[in-house]
């Protein structure tokens, strides 16, 4: 305790001391600090939009009189339940739950109404979002109403919270919005976050806070990694072993079919696709629990050791269990894509295996057991492909020369920059699409404000034709749940995601750090009265602090 007491003693004034030689610079390691936040002429705009222009005219306005509708030429009635219900999540967040100022006599004209228009005939309020979904949209905030004009509700979902964030509060603590045009739309189609439950078990509330802060920075892609070695909490229909043996506990530290269809849901109204990854042959020690002779049995010289690797790929029974239970998630998962991983397998087991020795010689794979792995990722692809279901792969697969089909969606996730570049070279140069994860490892935390390298990473910094660029995607960022459960996630996710959710949505030149921070931390602000335990960038305050859980 008193050793921590003197060490941050000595390392302050050390640190500042350090700030005067080397300007905004921090030597701490290679830590480099902001501080001091000053309002942005963007305000507390987060991701920014793609094109802002903010004018000195005030508008007021007063919960009483204040509503958000369908505008008359809508394509989308009052029966588009996820508009209706992103009205109200919304009105509440522009207004706050506490004593509500009333517009004041004399003051700014008063806003009344945010007409929202949905203008193409298919306005998709059925529909789950895809990747080719229109997240565009146009708001003009002037008279007499306020408009926000997208072609379809994934648009007019981005722009309610682009909405929210330009109110403020005027000296008398009255609501008030500017005079603004902004027309948006994401650079990126890909904007994903990925979230681990297997290696902690994230309760479902937990789950659905994270996506409904995701929306809040426009992020479009929850990546659930939902099963790996330490445990399967999906509840299986088909193969109920797998979690009531695989799962920390089978009644507490699962998802129900039910469950999972409610986070399918909330994220959709948010305008989240839900993307599930299986994680095989390697990262599935889980599996095997409920699953008999699925894994390898591993040898010590001649005998069984009594240990088990990766999926066995020499038994057809292994293709029979895969075929059942990716037919079971490709109907529960509305996604057209499932991510089927294939990262970090190990040889060593097979290797000692007699059994995967006779079968390699057979298949003429000699000592290669990259070419093993091949032809088990091989027969997976098909078998998911038959299922009518694009799929993701880590990049593994493509390293190891798999032949994949031409839309599998290649994700990029080892390597310094170095070698992260070279790869997005590689992948694109054989013409697969591709997202960016090297950068984006949230669960590694460093002192210090490490957004700042999240925010400078850019998905296109590679050396390849414009036709290579255009088959990135977009990128993620990952939290991998070794050492995360539900009491840390929120902090460590936010506001760092925040500055990968910028890095995919906004333009390409959107990069001045200081911009960038005082942007930030007022968006930081926002999200803590909102209730979203978001860590601070540097000593300061916000106006409304966070409440508690
Ligand atoms: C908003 O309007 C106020 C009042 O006219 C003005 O002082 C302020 O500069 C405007 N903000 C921006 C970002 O233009
Ligand atoms: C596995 O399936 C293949 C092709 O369907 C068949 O030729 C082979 O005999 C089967 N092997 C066993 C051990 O059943
Ligand atoms: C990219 O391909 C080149 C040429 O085959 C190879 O030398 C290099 O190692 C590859 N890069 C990565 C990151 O795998
Ligand atoms: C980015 O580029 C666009 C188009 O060239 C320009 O209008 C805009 O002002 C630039 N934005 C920034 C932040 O430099």
């Amino acid at each position: 305790m008193f050793a921590v007491l003197r060490w941050a003693v000595l390392f302050l004034p050390l640190c500042l001391g350090v700030r005067l030689f080397h300007n905004l610079y921090c030597e701490t390691g290679e830590v480099e600090i902001r501080r001091n936040p000053e309002p942005s002429k963007y305000g507390s705009l987060w991701p920014l939009p793609q094109k802002v222009q903010l004018s000195a005219g005030l508008f007021q306005m007063s919960s009483a009189s204040f509503a958000i509708v369908d505008a008359k030429q809508s394509s989308a009635g009052s029966d588009c339940n996820i508009l209706q219900d992103a009205y109200r999540r919304y009105y509440e967040y522009v207004f706050g739950r506490g004593v509500q100022r009333d517009t004041r006599r004399g003051g700014p004209p008063v806003l009344t109404q945010l007409q929202v228009w949905i203008s193409s005939p298919d306005p998709q309020c059925d529909s789950y979002p895809t990747i080719s979904s229109d997240e565009s949209y146009e708001l003009f905030v002037s008279l007499p109403n306020v408009v926000l004009k997208a072609p379809q509700i994934w648009g007019a979902l981005r722009g309610l919270e682009t909405f929210s964030q330009l109110v403020h509060e005027d000296e008398y603590g009255v609501k008030c919005v500017n005079e603004t045009i902004v027309t948006d739309f994401p650079r990126f189609a890909y904007r994903g976050l990925l979230l681990d439950t297997s290696r902690h078990f994230l309760p479902v509330n937990d789950i659905l806070h994270t996506l409904e802060t995701m929306a809040m920075n426009k992020f479009n892609v929850f990546h659930w990694h939902i099963v790996d070695d330490p445990s399967f909490p999906y509840m299986s229909k088909t193969f109920p072993e797998l979690s009531r043996k695989g799962a920390f506990h089978p009644y507490t530290h699962v998802y129900t079919y039910d469950e999972v269809k409610m986070v399918i849901e909330f994220a959709r109204r948010r305008g989240i696709r839900v993307l599930p990854e299986f994680d095989t042959p390697g990262h599935t020690m889980s599996w095997g629990k409920g699953q008999p002779d699925l894994l390898t049995p591993c040898y010590s010289g001649a005998e069984p050791s009594g240990t088990f690797g990766p999926v066995n790929p020499i038994l057809n029974s292994t293709y029979d269990f895969m075929a059942k239970l990716f037919t079971e998630i490709s109907t529960v998962f509305p996604d057209a894509y499932i991510h089927l991983g294939g990262d970090e397998v190990d040889f060593t087991c097979w290797k000692s295996n007699p059994d995967i020795q006779k079968f390699m010689e057979k298949q003429g794979f000699g000592d290669d057991y990259s070419k093993l792995e091949s032809y088990y990722i091989q027969r997976l692809l098909d078998i998911v492909s038959s299922l009518k279901k694009g799929y993701l792969i880590w990049q593994e697969v493509f390293d190891n020369g798999v032949k994949m089909k031409q839309d599998t969606i290649v994700h990029v996730w080892k390597g310094n920059p170095e070698k992260y570049k070279n790869e997005l070279e590689n992948v694109t140069a054989a013409s697969y699409k591709v997202i960016l994860s090297s950068p984006w490892y949230l669960n590694r935390i460093s002192t210090g404000q490490d957004w700042l390298a999240h925010y400078k990473a850019d998905p296109l910094d590679f050396h390849g034709t414009e036709q290579q660029k255009k088959l990135v995607i977009g990128g993620e960022a990952c939290m991998w749940g070794e050492y995360v459960d539900n009491t840390n996630l929120t902090p460590r996710l936010w506001p760092r995601a925040s500055a990968v959710a910028e890095r995919l949505w906004s333009a390409q030149n959107v990069t001045d750090l200081d911009d960038a921070f005082n942007r930030l931390s007022a968006h930081r602000c926002r999200m803590v009265g909102r209730g979203i335990a978001a860590q601070p960038l540097f000593t300061s305050y916000c106006p409304k602090e966070y409440w508690g859980a």
